[in-house]
């Protein structure tokens, strides 16, 4: 458990990219390794981030120090961390001062980066667009949009990772900003993309021909669009996709929000929801292809909830109210993300000094969870690396740690949009397994694990036709 320590500084100033500010003096107490001159671990930990952890927690245990992207950072491994990190009881870690290195400059004042009132009440005010109308309005425009491209991809070999990643940036159009596939929506998709990309980018500074510059550019671009949409959908009306929801979102007393402030949550949510949809998806796609008795478990339960084919050979739809019948397809979901976490890890930074695991941690120092770690620990789990979707029947999920699975986050950052992931996932399978048996056709694909994972060859599949 963490205790608070009696001295508690009044403020910690927010770091920048590469720029930690405890000394080594600050941390000697703790174990752990300072690597190569200046870079640290950086390069190592990129190479291979989840052999890295292991080796550390082998050497170390699960409290250990690296110097790693200019700074020092400290891990904290398991369940237990995760716990008290993410349910943050204690007010003790900021996500502002933890993801704003790598986030504020393309994404600067999205949710994650917000803490404690200002957080809450931004929140409060933004989840009016997961209640049910909303919802199922969503759900009608990803079996639209979803049943047109599944259908068009035929049979045949294909690479599935870029093929999702183009049908989820085009759901988004549709769904998140009421925009119908065209030249409108392209511009939008392709700024967003150069901010993301950017967002990692190793040169920080949006010098010419840079990535940075392309998302500077991007993120311009897009704030102007977002800005002059929200006045007009203020002052005419807006419909039900996601920004009129958050175009048009009041506070508890009846106040709407800044449009500049309208528009940073705009242009983070489309960032949050979209590499982690495309990268579960993958996920779940690769494992299935790889477990045949798997994927025809799904496909029979589902064509048992939608009917699946219909005579002229569309697909029917996945209603709204029919998304909680598919247990199973729920659960293998569940094992997907376990497996492979489109979030691997998460950064915090201690706004005050605490103890854990036997070790006191100054305040000012980054701190990170490890969810990837967590999810393939065998003190949690039998048989890590088996596909086992029945880990999370009712009974097993209650015999566990509650944070031994956190592929969403927990406390109160946990995930806003994680019903959206489950709905689209679940309306691309209830498409596409009706429709096609799907292979490997390279088996198992490498994958770049950081910062959200993906096949590094694209997953090539074969996806044969179901007559
Ligand atoms: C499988 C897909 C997804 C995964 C694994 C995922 C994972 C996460 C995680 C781990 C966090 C918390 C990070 C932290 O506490 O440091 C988070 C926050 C968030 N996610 Fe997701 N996400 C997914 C899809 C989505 C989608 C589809 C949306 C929007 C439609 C979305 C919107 C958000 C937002 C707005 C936050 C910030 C919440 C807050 O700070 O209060 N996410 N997500």
């Amino acid at each position: 458990m963490a205790t608070l320590a009696p001295h508690q500084p009044a403020e910690i100033a927010p770091t920048h990219w590469g720029q930690g500010t405890l000394s080594d003096d600050d941390l000697s107490h703790i174990p752990g390794e300072k690597g190569w001159p200046i870079v640290g671990h950086t390069f190592t930990q990129l190479a291979d981030p989840h052999a890295f952890t292991r080796r550390m927690v082998e050497t170390y245990g699960r409290v250990y120090r690296v110097h790693s992207m200019g700074g020092w950072n400290v891990a904290m491994v398991g369940p237990e961390a995760n716990e008290l990190v993410l349910f943050n009881r204690d007010k003790i870690f900021s996500s502002t001062q933890g993801w704003g290195p790598v986030l504020d400059q393309l994404f600067p004042r999205g949710l994650m980066l917000l803490d404690f009132d200002h957080h809450r009440a931004d929140r409060r005010a933004l989840s009016i667009a997961f209640k049910p109308g909303p919802m199922r309005h969503y759900a009608d425009a990803l079996n639209r949009g979803i049943s047109r491209r599944v259908g068009q991809w035929g049979g045949g070999e294909m690479r599935f990772y870029p093929a999702i990643k183009e049908l989820t940036l085009d759901l988004a159009a549709d769904s998140f900003i009421g925009l119908p596939f065209g030249p409108e929506a392209d511009r939008i998709n392709q700024a967003f993309v150069d901010m993301v990309q950017a967002s990692v980018a190793p040169i920080r500074k949006p010098l010419p021909f840079t990535q940075m510059k392309r998302g500077v550019d991007g993120r311009a671009f897009l704030v102007d669009y977002f800005s002059k949409e929200t006045r007009r959908r203020r002052a005419e009306g807006g419909g039900q996709d996601m920004f009129s929801q958050f175009a048009t979102a009041e506070y508890e007393d009846g106040s709407q929000m800044a449009v500049d402030e309208v528009v940073d949550h705009m242009n983070f949510l489309m960032m949050a929801a979209h590499d982690t949809i495309t990268s579960s998806a993958t996920s779940l796609l690769w494992l299935l292809a790889k477990h045949p008795e798997w994927q025809e478990k799904l496909r029979q339960e589902i064509e048992a909830v939608t009917g699946g084919l219909a005579g002229d050979g569309t697909v029917r739809d996945l209603a709204y109210e029919d998304l909680g019948k598919l247990e199973l397809t729920d659960m293998a979901f569940k094992e997907a993300l376990r497996f492979v976490p489109p979030v691997p890890s998460m950064p915090r930074r201690a706004l005050r000094e605490f103890e854990f695991g036997g070790y006191r941690i100054p305040a000012g120092a980054h701190v990170g969870i490890n969810i990837y770690h967590t999810h393939h620990d065998a003190e949690y789990w039998d048989d890590p690396w088996s596909f086992d979707p029945m880990r999370f029947t009712p009974d097993k999920v209650k015999a566990r740690h509650k944070y031994a699975w956190v592929p969403f986050g927990g406390g109160a950052h946990m995930c806003l949009g994680l019903h959206f992931a489950y709905m689209q996932v679940k309306i691309l399978l209830a498409q596409l397994l009706p429709r096609y048996r799907v292979e490997l056709t390279d088996g198992d694909p490498d994958w770049q694990e950081w910062p959200i994972p993906k096949p590094k060859d694209g997953l090539k599949i074969k996806l044969t036709a179901i007559s």
